[in-house]
Order: C-alpha cells, then structure tokens, then sequence
C-alpha cells in the first residue's frame, strides 16, 4: 500500500485522484486550494468516483510515500508549501505538469535525486472543484529507472498507457512543440481551427521550428517532420478544441506561457539561439494578463 498526497486536485490532479482511489491499495488524500467534499470523473470507460481526505491547511498533513504535483507550473513555489509536512525522510515528489523544467521548478525544494518528473498526455477540464471531465485516453512517461518504474506501479490498475524511457528530454521537447504551438489561439482568442488561417499557421510552424531547435540544443532527438505533422494533426482536429491557455484566459485565470514558450526563449538565450515568435507570443499574452 502506498500513502499519496496529491498537491492541486484541479483538470488532471482530481482525474488522478479518481482513478488512484479505484485501487484500495492506496491512501490517497489531496492538499486543496479550494476544497471539495468528493471527485466524480466522466471517464471515457464512464463515471468514476472517490472520497479522498481533503486537505487545506499544511497543519493537517502528514508524511506519505508519495507526492504528486499536479498545479500549474506557476504554482509550483506554492505547491512546495506543502513539502515540510509531508515529504519524509524516504518520501519521493511526481511532478506532473506541462514544461521541460519538472526538476528545475522543484530542486530548490527538494534533492533532484527524489523527484520523478511526469509528461503527461490527458485531456482532462475542471467542471467545478472535484468534477472533472476526461476527454480521452491517459498517456504518461517518466524516466527510466527505480523512482519512474515505482510511480508507474501506483497506476498499474488503471488501462493507462504509461511507461519508461531512456530519453526523457526529447518526450518532453516533443510535446513542448506541440503546447508551444497553441500560443497563437490564447493571444487571438480563437479555438483549434484558427490553424486554417495560412498566416496562422505559417507562425504556428515558426514557433514549432524554433522549439525544435533549442530542444535539439537540449539533447533532445526531433525530426523537422514534426512541424509539418502537428499542423496537419490540428488541421484534421476538431475546430472547436480550447487548449488550456486558451481557456484560462477565457476565464481570466494565468496562463502558463512562462513554462510553455517563455522557456524556449530562456533556454535559447543560453545556447545563442534566437526565438523571436516564441518571445512575441510571451510578450503577448504577458500583456494581456496583466492589463
Ligand atoms: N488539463 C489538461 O488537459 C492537461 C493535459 C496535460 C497536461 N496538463 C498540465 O497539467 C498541469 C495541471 O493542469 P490542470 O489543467 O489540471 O490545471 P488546473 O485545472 O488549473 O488545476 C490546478 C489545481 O491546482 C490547485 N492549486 C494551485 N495552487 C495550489 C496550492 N498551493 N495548493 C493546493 N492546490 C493548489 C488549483 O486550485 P484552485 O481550484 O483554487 O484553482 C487547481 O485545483 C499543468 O502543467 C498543465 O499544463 C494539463
């Protein structure tokens, strides 16, 4: 049996929850900013649904095997508040967010060699705190190695397609250059099928081409195709799909542009490499944030 504390039960972290309190293995409970009686989850599989401890002062926490990040990745310093009450001495941190910076944002909480940090592939929104709709399948990859193979074990119950890998940077890269490229629907307020405007899509490709190669710069392995096949994929898509910075915005919560193109800009100044559109969709969005 492991004891988990899952930090931001929102879109991902309350699906989560959900399907680790299906295994009655776990003692699963939840560190809330805004809390919740119960999670109910409309799975693809149907509805599913938990009664996990629900936490909202550190003072009521204690130490657990696991803890699983789930906020946004401006969030993580808050997160981190929970850690002195619940990380123990053997205690090991997922981190499961959006990015490339999983052990970046936490290792000045917590020593690297304890946080297992998580890609994650789930379509999953927050209906209201503790309802939450997952859209379709679950795909997850953590490095290779003991913490990532143990962290897979708290989901072998569930059909998720979850696994290992020897090259945790380019899983990573490669679902950054898809999530870099939904800039342009947050800064035009438009959804998916925006990408039919040829400009559109043009600044689209120069924002995938630009996060290719600063993931290359990286150590990450990206073909050029790649390009090429996400805007193909977001042209066959649904013309109506809201990416979640799309939808953030439309409900006048932050947006994470910071962890989703503020990066590539970052980490290109470090290797000389320039990526003016991604600095333009930060510049951007930063503004309409903030005004
Ligand atoms: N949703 C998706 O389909 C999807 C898919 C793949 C990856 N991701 C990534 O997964 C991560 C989580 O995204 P999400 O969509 O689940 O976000 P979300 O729905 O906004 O949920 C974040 C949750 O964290 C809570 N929170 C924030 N600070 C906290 C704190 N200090 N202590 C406790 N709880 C705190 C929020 O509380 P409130 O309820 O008070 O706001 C909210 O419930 C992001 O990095 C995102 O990019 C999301």
């Amino acid at each position: 049996m492991a004891s988990i504390l899952l930090i931001g039960p929102g879109a991902i972290g309350a699906t989560l929850t959900a399907w680790l309190a299906q295994d009655d293995r776990h003692d699963v409970a939840v560190a809330a900013r805004t809390p919740f009686d119960s999670i109910e989850v409309q799975t693809p599989e149907g509805i599913i649904r938990a009664k996990p401890r629900v936490f909202t002062e550190v003072s009521q926490v204690k130490h657990v095997d696991w803890v699983l990040v789930t906020t946004k990745a401006y969030d993580s310093d808050s997160a981190a508040e929970w850690f002195p009450a619940a990380v123990g001495p053997r205690t090991r941190v997922a981190v499961i967010q959006n990015g490339v910076e999983h052990i970046a944002r936490f290792e000045k909480h917590i020593a690297r060699e304890r946080i297992v940090p998580v890609m994650i592939d789930l379509p999953a929104d927050r209906l209201s705190p503790g309802r939450t709709i997952q859209r379709g399948p679950a795909h997850m990859v953590v490095p290779a190695g003991r913490n990532g193979e143990d962290f897979l074990k708290l989901f072998s119950h569930t059909n998720f397609d979850a696994k290992a890998t020897d090259d945790f940077t380019s899983a990573v890269w490669r679902k950054l250059c898809l999530n870099s490229s939904g800039a342009p629907c947050a800064v035009l307020l438009k959804p998916a099928g925006i990408v039919h405007h040829e400009g559109v899509a043009e600044l689209m490709r120069a924002i995938i081409r630009e996060c290719i190669a600063v993931g290359r710069a990286e150590g990450a392995k990206l073909e050029d195709e790649i390009v090429e096949d996400l805007i193909e994929r977001a042209k066959r898509g649904s013309r109506d799909g809201a990416n979640s910075m799309l939808a953030d915005r439309r409900a006048g919560r932050p947006m994470e542009y910071d962890a989703r193109n503020g990066v590539i800009v970052r980490l290109g100044r470090k290797h000389g490499i320039a990526a003016p559109m991604n600095a333009l969709m930060v510049s951007l969005l930063e503004a309409a944030q903030q005004y």
